[in-house]
């Protein structure tokens, strides 16, 4: 293929590179795929008013996402697992967003740990975290997250329980895989992969093996969130880590208006409506398609931010149309990570800001900061 266009082609190189379990872990969903579906889906359903003869010279996407300076109003989403994409997966994503000028999330499952990342980066990153029965080890995490001087944690909070992803349990999904000879089918035909995978030590879960009690080697993920992850999660737990972070706090999973009050109550900073890019609750609504009710109802006391389905900068302009202050992508950033590494995650954040600077000028907007409903000819929800 010649040089990637869209970020459609970045996955169709992904899936050429990266073993089966693995590229089917970033293309998947709970159960039918329905909200997977519906996240993409809905996105083409809002229309643009295009506009003419107006200046569109002088074009800037520059804005802030938690008062922190944004290059485009997009950062990378947490994602699981993502140095399995790639060997050292999540380092060369957070040098890409660092150079490119953008956040990057750090997932409490990540392959390479909170301090791989910050060795690599000079500007701080943003931490996510999944609230694990034991408490000590949240508290050593949010600790960790501190010293490497993270600047704002993000707590997911729709994932209690894990959501039922059919690819995973077919496929027997673990870090680093098990050998079956499933499996061994799947790695023989991707060699460059397993070349440079060979080439790190970093093949397990980072933040975890070696630092929480009784964990010296943890491969299932499915395990690992069964035994661990809080089924009583609750808004006071919300409380207590923001008291223990002291920072800039973000709630990730948000998409109930009801929710989202009691989520501005906490003094969070920003929420992320979000249903996990569909991998949750199958059933539930696209992430767009919540936003506009969500942003009505808390967008005055607390900064809304949004992700799932994303995939162009179309994508992006249309949510900071409906109220969205950021944008988050997931699968876009793992599918260039698969593809080409660290140049593949730049490629995806070129390819958005380069369909987001020419649509919004389209649509007779110079400043993302000035982009409102104006620019939408409908909005269908
Ligand atoms: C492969 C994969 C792993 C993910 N792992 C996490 C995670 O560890 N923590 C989290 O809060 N969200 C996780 N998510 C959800 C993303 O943060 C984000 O909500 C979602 O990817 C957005 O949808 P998109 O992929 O369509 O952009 C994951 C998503 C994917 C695709």
């Amino acid at each position: 293929m010649s040089k990637p266009l869209t970020i459609a082609d970045l996955k169709i190189l992904a899936r050429r590179r990266v073993p089966k379990m693995f590229f089917d872990y970033a293309d998947s969903g709970a159960w039918t795929e329905s909200t997977y579906r519906a996240n993409e889906d809905d996105f083409a359903k809002i229309k643009l008013r295009q506009r003419v003869l107006v200046d569109m010279t002088n074009r800037t996407l520059e804005t802030t996402m938690i008062g922190e300076k944004a290059m485009m109003p997009v950062a990378l989403a947490p994602t699981g697992m993502t140095g399995m994409q790639h060997a050292d997966g999540e380092m060369l994503a957070a040098k890409a967003a660092e150079e490119f000028g953008v956040p990057f999330t750090l997932s409490t499952m990540s392959i390479c740990s909170i301090e791989d990342v910050a060795s690599v980066t000079s500007k701080p990153f943003w931490f996510q975290l999944y609230v694990m029965k034991d408490r000590g080890f949240v508290e050593r995490l949010i600790g960790r997250a501190k010293a490497a001087k993270c600047s704002a944690l993000v707590v997911t909070a729709d994932l209690q329980i894990l959501g039922q992803r059919h690819k995973d349990l077919r496929n027997g999904l673990a870090a680093p895989p098990k050998w079956t000879l499933k499996s061994f089918m799947q790695l023989a035909t991707r060699p460059q992969w397993c070349l440079e995978m060979l080439g790190t030590k970093r093949r397990e879960f980072g933040n975890i093996v070696g630092h929480a009690s009784n964990v010296s080697d943890l491969s299932s993920l499915g395990a690992w969130t069964a035994e661990q992850f809080d089924p009583k999660l609750s808004w006071d737990d919300i409380r207590w880590i923001k008291d223990l972070w002291g920072g800039k706090l973000i709630i990730k999973g948000i998409l109930d208006e009801e929710d989202a009050r009691a989520a501005a109550d906490t003094g969070a900073d920003a929420i992320i409506v979000s249903n996990h890019g569909g991998r949750q609750l199958d059933g539930a609504p696209s992430s767009i398609s919540m936003l506009p009710k969500i942003v009505d109802a808390v967008g005055d006391r607390i900064e809304v931010h949004v992700d799932g389905g994303i995939r162009s900068g179309q994508d992006v302009l249309k949510a900071v149309a409906l109220g969205a202050r950021g944008t988050y992508i997931g699968r876009p950033f793992l599918y260039g990570l698969g593809a080409m590494g660290k140049d593949g995650v730049t490629a995806a954040l070129d390819i958005i800001r380069n369909e987001l600077d020419i649509t919004m000028a389209l649509c007779g907007k110079r400043d993302i900061q000035t982009v409102d409903r104006s620019i939408l000819a409908n909005v269908p929800f």
